[in-house]
């Protein structure tokens, strides 16, 4: 890495793509509005960097072909200043942050990768929100190859995100590593989520009933039980999900006999949010 040189901003902030700068990073792709969930992805980044001598990197852009109601996506936090100095406390080296023409120059098309058979198993995300692993899949494409990263960090709580990008970058045959970061959770059990900030007082309350389902559930002892107790609780916090399944956790098919994960979505005041915990068989 060069020298840092004084800028404006609190790390160095590249509004461009500049490859001697990225080339062999470890990545964490982001939409800004960073929390104590992301906090935890930027050092986990960084740690793996120092191991392999490589610079810890950063991008911050709300990918407009992702989100399947404009609505949500005007209304999607931006706070960019916040942004930038949480990537430099957590000793991130460069962020990238470009604006829409560079991720989407408008006479050069992107092209969409082929979705892997994970991104659209059904009942789940693709079903709900028809479209956006194709913008995830492009973006996320587009963003490795203006960084050439080693490795990209993604976060667990966007479990089906991790299984997809992971079946997308091995098929492309790109040597990316895709690294899983953990999920980080308020004391009352709330995946840290961007879209947090959006729930008003008696949706925020509510919200813990998904974590609440989640772990009660993880604790069943058959796959079945475990969704029973899953979908039980939901409806005794009053929330109605979108989807309350327990899923192969790789593959996203029906539980087998490997490790399973538990999924819900569900929205809440107005805020559709996800969550996901591991279920083992005994
Ligand atoms: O998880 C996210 O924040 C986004 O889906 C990602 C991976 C940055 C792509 O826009």
């Amino acid at each position: 890495m060069q020298t840092r040189p004084a800028t404006l901003w609190p790390v160095q902030t590249l509004t461009q793509p500049d490859p001697a700068l990225t080339r062999g990073c470890v990545l964490v792709p982001t939409m800004g509005a960073l929390h104590a969930g992301h906090a935890s992805l930027l050092r986990l980044a960084r740690k793996i960097a120092d191991e392999r001598s490589v610079p810890a990197v950063a991008t911050v852009f709300v990918n407009p072909t992702q989100f399947n109601e404009s609505a949500d996506f005007d209304r999607y936090p931006r706070t960019l200043e916040a942004d930038l100095a949480m990537c430099e406390a957590a000793g991130i080296d460069a962020v990238l942050a470009p604006d829409a023409e560079v991720v989407y120059p408008p006479d050069d098309p992107v092209p969409v990768p082929k979705l892997p058979p994970v991104a659209t198993q059904p009942g789940l995300e693709d079903h709900f929100r028809p479209g956006h692993f194709r913008g995830v899949c492009q973006v996320v494409s587009r963003l490795f190859d203006l960084t050439e990263p080693s490795a990209g960090v993604f976060g667990e709580k966007d479990w089906q995100q991790l299984q997809v990008v992971r079946a997308m970058t091995i098929a492309q045959g790109r040597g990316v590593e895709i690294v899983p970061g953990e999920t980080v959770r308020e004391p009352d059990g709330l995946a840290m989520s961007s879209r947090n900030t959006l729930l008003d007082k008696a949706a925020r309350a509510k919200a813990s009933g998904i974590a609440a389902a989640l772990f009660r559930a993880a604790s069943r002892k058959t796959p079945a039980e475990a969704e029973d107790a899953l979908r039980r609780v939901l409806r005794e916090r009053g929330i109605e999900p979108e989807y309350a399944v327990i899923r192969d956790a790789e593959t996203l098919l029906d539980a087998g006999e490997g490790p399973c994960r538990l999924l819900v979505a569900a929205r809440v005041g107005g805020v559709r949010l996800i969550d996901n915990t591991p279920w083992m068989p005994a």
